[in-house]
């Protein structure tokens, strides 16, 4: 008789949110289509959708972890360069799940299958444009929806 294998438990409970911008360089190059069924064609499930543009106060409460960083400023200008696409989408372990399916920060070396491996390169900008940001932590994900859906609170 085999060894039985011991499976790591999976907590059934653990259904989260996250926030996920397509950023006006994805939107530009009509990616909003692609990055959505990226997350759905995973098995999440899209709870919130709609396009902005987004204010400059509204951008820098999302991003004020940033502030004073060589990039804050780039990383504003950039995200004030056109609409944005808010999106929360929901299930077990998503925001762990879709920074996965983002891949890491800097598109040259995000892993191909990601969505920034696979459609962004850099361009040589001041700042890193990569086509979709994800909520890092449950706290981050609680905060950052309520920035982009205040209507929800
Ligand atoms: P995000 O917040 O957009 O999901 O991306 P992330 O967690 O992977 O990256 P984070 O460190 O939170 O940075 C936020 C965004 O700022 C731009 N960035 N540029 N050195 C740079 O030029 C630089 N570092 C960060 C990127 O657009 C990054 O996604
Ligand atoms: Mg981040």
């Amino acid at each position: 008789m085999g060894a039985r294998i011991r499976l790591t438990p999976v907590n059934s409970q653990k259904i989260e949110r996250t926030l996920i911008l397509v950023k006006p360089d994805g939107v530009r190059r009509s990616l909003v289509g692609e990055v959505i069924r990226r997350i759905e064609s995973k098995g999440y499930q899209v709870v919130g959708l709609k396009m902005m543009t987004p204010t400059r106060e509204i951008l820098a409460k999302h991003y004020a972890e940033h502030e004073g960083k060589p990039f804050y400023e780039p990383l504003l200008e950039f995200m004030l360069s056109g609409p944005i696409v808010a999106i929360i989408a929901q299930g077990n372990r998503v925001i762990e799940g879709f920074r996965k399916l983002a891949g890491t920060t800097d598109p040259t070396t995000a892993e191909p299958g990601t969505i920034r491996g696979d459609l962004a390169r850099d361009q040589g900008t001041k700042v890193v444009q990569n086509i979709v940001h994800g909520s890092d932590s449950p706290e981050s994900s609680a905060r950052e929806i309520a920035i982009f859906f205040p209507e929800l609170n």
